[in-house]
């Protein structure tokens, strides 16, 4: 099938080169022309593990093209994606501006039949506003259009694998044939064609997902839903840990056990710092929003994000407590990104903990794997270091704000020696209490008080 991806951002990418791996002829356009000659140069502006090789083998197989013009883009093909960004407005809406433009360059330069086919995230009845503009808008008496939601549940860091092996496919449709349409796009995935990880060998097929055909609005509904869900559960864990703390509980042996009932599931009820990045924040934030609109009052969620913002708080609140005056501390801090196997720093907490600690006079020093190149754009100023031993040396207390597996792995005996104190705040609850404290660490993690029975950190 020939297909056309607009926008060429986090979603865009993934989904532009798996639906071109999985064997469709797709191309790519993005408004920014920068990006777009970026990758015609064979280089990826964000960093997901295993994109590269899929990127590389379809755009030499000639399945992936990139082109600056949309027109094109939408001309050459019968089914187009709308994959461009719906940023939070003040209020905590969706921008929709992207959405709005992108339908109205679809409208004017179709010349014939189009499925266009909402990937961004979007507020439920989007997808009417999106069919009265493409009718409003079309130029030319061939431009037909169906619209359909097709909501993407891909995690960064692990965005190449979700899409080729999702749990469910969910297609908000109006009529059969744009649902056969979109079973044909998914046919080699529904199929399981691909193996898990995509370009590791000798890995079982990846079980067979749900082809979910819902309404519109009920697909629109159900993205938000799911990620609204898992910020609810991350900060019900996290007040768990708060209260483990007060009451002598391990928040890892009471989240092990509960999750272990399959009504609840042990996913994302990892206490820590809390929640970050440019999806569960902003669409919880625009789930309230689109509730309050229609006259519902989502406490809940608005509950889920006021223990969210808390977090930061919560571990600022620790190091204070241990280093008394923070002005002139050197504080080194453990991971910048919003979780690990990411350079993505949209809205993650390390980078609301850093600010602090600035703003408070300590002297910081940073490092991560792969988001140094980011946060230099938020913090120019600020001393980084891609030698975590070199970021523990000198420092009074050493934060953990992203567990990534490097960090885990360091020599903490080593780490331990670099330190003019050796005080280890784990924002993540990566590491061990009971090792920490062997190696004569003051350690403080989050709802593992130390006369709680140690249990190992998964
Ligand atoms: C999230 C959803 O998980 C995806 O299904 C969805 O497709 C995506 O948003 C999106 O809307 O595009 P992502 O933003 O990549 O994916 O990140 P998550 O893996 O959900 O993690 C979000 C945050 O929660 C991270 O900061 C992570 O550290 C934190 N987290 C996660 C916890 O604090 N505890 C947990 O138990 C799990």
């Amino acid at each position: 099938m020939k297909l056309a991806v607009i926008g060429c951002g986090y979603v865009g990418l993934v989904s532009g080169s798996c639906l071109a791996e999985a064997g469709h002829e797709v191309i790519a356009t993005d408004n920014d022309a920068s990006k777009i000659a970026t990758l015609q140069a064979g280089k990826i502006p964000i960093y997901e593990p295993s994109l590269d090789k899929v990127l590389e083998t379809v755009v030499r197989e000639g399945r992936l093209r990139f082109t600056a013009n949309g027109g094109e883009a939408v001309r050459e093909s019968d089914v187009v994606f709308i994959c461009v960004g719906t940023p939070p407005t003040d209020t905590g809406d969706a921008d929709l501006s992207a959405i709005d433009s992108v339908a109205r360059m679809i409208a004017r330069e179709s010349r014939t039949p189009k499925l266009v086919i909402e990937k961004s995230t979007v507020p439920a009845q989007t997808g009417d506003q999106l069919k009265r503009a493409l009718q409003v808008y079309a130029t030319n008496a061939g431009a037909k259009f169906r619209v359909a939601s097709n909501p993407e549940f891909l995690r960064e860091g692990t965005a190449v694998e979700d899409f080729f092996h999702p749990d469910r496919i969910v297609v908000g449709v109006e009529d059969k044939e744009s649902e056969q349409e979109l079973r044909e796009i998914y046919a080699p995935i529904l199929q399981g064609r691909f193996r898990c990880p995509v370009h590791l060998p000798n890995c079982p097929p990846a079980p067979t997902p749900d082809f979910v055909v819902t309404t519109i609005a009920s697909a629109e509904l159900i993205k938000h839903a799911s990620n609204s869900f898992l910020g609810l559960k991350i900060s019900y864990a996290n007040v768990l840990a708060d209260l483990c703390e007060h009451l002598g509980g391990n928040v890892e042996e009471v989240t092990r056990a509960v999750g272990l009932d399959p009504r609840i599931g042990g996913q994302f009820l990892k206490a820590g710092l809390g929640f970050g990045g440019f999806c569960l924040p902003k669409d919880i934030q625009a789930f309230i929003s689109l509730a309050e609109r229609a006259g519902i009052d989502f406490g809940l969620l608005k509950e889920a994000e006021r223990v969210n913002r808390q977090r930061v708080d919560l571990l600022l609140d620790k190091v204070k407590k241990a280093l008394w005056v923070m002005k002139g501390k050197q504080i080194g801090v453990l991971g910048i990104a919003f979780k690990p196997n990411t350079d993505d720093i949209r809205l993650a907490p390390a980078i609301e903990v850093i600010r602090r600690l600035l703003a408070e006079g300590a002297v910081v020093r940073a490092t991560d794997p792969e988001a140094m190149e980011r946060a230099r754009g938020v913090f120019p100023d600020l001393a980084y270091s891609a030698d975590p031993y070199e970021v523990a040396r000198g420092a009074d207390a050493l934060l953990v704000l992203t567990e990534w597996e490097q960090f885990r792995r360091l020599d903490w005996k080593r780490v331990r020696s670099e330190m003019a104190r050796p005080l280890v705040v784990d924002g993540r609850n990566m590491l061990r209490p009971a090792e920490m404290k062997a190696l004569g660490f003051e350690y403080m993690s989050f709802g593992r008080p130390e006369k709680a029975v140690a249990t190992p950190a998964s």
